[in-house]
């Protein structure tokens, strides 16, 4: 059975960059939770956001957890917060090996700011304090789980850290 390989981490850490480079290596299809969420409402997650609110997104990434832990052999970039549930983690978990990318503040809000008026939840006058305080209210979440740094590595270089983590199940 092949397992699943779920990258979770905060917004800005890679996910979806790595997560789709590592699928390729491994020859395993990927699979981006918001996307695949946004495909399916027809919304992006900012606009979901702001008519139906934080909760009713966390109940439907809570579904798509449970729906992707019947499958196997995917490499699963998770949104940023779907972890926060212990319910997601222990489906995923079962599933196969989580890992979680790590950056700095500084990093995240440099690379979030690329991509403008996409992350709800920093749409805050100091983004940079609202990333400070979401790390700190999420640290006992991702410290669960092996941790990579994503600076300072390119991202070939990331993507072969990635895979010494899964060829050694840790
Ligand atoms: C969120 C992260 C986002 C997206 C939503 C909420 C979070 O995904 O799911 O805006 O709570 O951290 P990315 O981590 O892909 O940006």
């Amino acid at each position: 059975m092949k397992k699943n390989i779920i990258l979770t981490g905060f917004m800005g850490t890679g996910k979806s960059t790595l997560g789709r480079m590592l699928a390729r290596e491994l020859n395993y299809e990927f699979i981006d939770t918001d996307q695949l969420i946004e495909e399916r409402l027809d919304k992006t997650i900012a606009e979901f956001f702001q008519n139906e609110g934080e909760a009713r997104f966390r109940k439907i990434e809570a579904k798509l957890a449970q729906e992707l832990a019947k499958c196997q052999g995917l490499v699963i970039a998770t949104g940023g917060g779907l972890m926060i549930n212990p319910e997601n983690v222990a489906a995923l978990g079962r599933t196969g090996q989580i890992l979680c990318l790590v950056a700095t503040p500084e990093e995240i809000l440099e690379r979030i700011s690329l991509q403008p008026g996409t992350r709800p939840l920093l749409k805050d006058p100091n983004p940079l304090q609202k990333i400070i305080e979401l790390l700190e209210q999420r640290a006992t979440i991702y410290d669960k789980f092996t941790q990579v740094s994503t600076s300072s590595q390119s991202q070939k270089q990331l993507v072969t850290e990635l895979l010494h983590h899964i060829n050694q199940g840790s």
